[in-house]
């Protein structure tokens, strides 16, 4: 179950991705994502900084370079806020898997490594749904780096935390900005209860250990219609071996 903060539980199931940049973590998302479609699930994919509502605003103030750190932590609120009260919920009400890459603890990691007070940015996201499982993609900070370095296009400002003035270099600073990350990222793990993967494994058997997790909290959750194949042949007038002919009851 997915519970609202009054502790109302909802019938769906959300589960979440959290991670450094390069940690795998869209990666495995993603095929999870297609492996539940292929199960027949109800799957809602939601991701950080997406909402329409918050679009233009954070593009101009990462563009123009407005923002200070407690407004990025606005900002970044209010577009949960609005995924939260458009998308995810009724989905979570609906019955429906919501699959959501990176949630509220990117921001208390990222908040945090920019020096925003920690209880602050807990109680600003305390209206978000509690979810089924948070996942935690754990990689040491060279692999991610080693992965995300190469062939990445030049860091931006607030992706590299130039706006904090750790190093004047951007990669430099990208490192120091990321290294603080982790360390948030390390202590919540219990306060959290955050699923720990090792993300320096192979990518199949995170995936394993992924679904080996998610499973058992699928009973009960809405399923697509089954396809009835006999319909769907008799549909394109595909009679042969497996349809008697034409006009036969297709109910499978
Ligand atoms: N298990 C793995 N072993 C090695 N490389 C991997 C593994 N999983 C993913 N990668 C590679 O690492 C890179 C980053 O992966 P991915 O985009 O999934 O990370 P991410 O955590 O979503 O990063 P970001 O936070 O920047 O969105 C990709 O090039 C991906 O192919
Ligand atoms: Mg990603």
């Amino acid at each position: 179950m997915a519970t609202l903060p009054d502790g109302t539980r909802l019938p769906g199931r959300l589960f979440i991705v959290e991670g450094i940049d390069g940690s795998g973590k869209s990666t495995q998302l993603d095929i999870l994502h297609k492996w539940l479609l292929g199960e027949g699930y109800v799957v809602v994919f939601t991701e950080w900084n997406s909402s329409p509502v918050v679009r233009e605003t954070t593009k101009k103030g990462k563009k123009d370079r407005l923002l200070t750190p407690m407004s990025f932590s606005l900002i970044h609120a209010a577009d949960l806020a609005d995924r939260m009260e458009r998308q995810i919920i009724p989905a979570l009400k609906a019955g429906a898997v919501v699959l959501a890459d990176r949630y509220i603890y990117t921001a208390f990691a990222r908040d945090a490594a920019r020096g925003v007070d920690r209880a602050w940015v807990r109680h600003l996201y305390s209206f978000a749904v509690r979810p089924t499982v948070a996942f935690y993609f754990r990689v040491p900070l060279k692999e991610s780096l080693d992965r995300i370095m190469t062939g990445r296009p030049e860091l931006k400002y607030y992706e590299a935390g130039l706006d904090m003035a750790l190093a004047a270099d951007s990669n430099e600073s990208f490192k120091l900005f990321q290294g603080r990350i982790l360390d948030e990222y390390q202590h919540m793990v219990d306060e959290f209860g955050l699923e720990v993967i090792d993300a320096t494994k192979t990518l199949v058997s995170q995936q394993q250990k992924v679904r080996k997790i998610v499973e058992p909290h699928l009973a009960g959750v809405a399923e697509t219609q089954p396809i009835a194949w006999r319909d769907t042949l008799a549909l394109e007038s595909l009679y042969g071996r497996y349809l008697a002919g034409a006009g036969q009851s297709s109910a499978s």
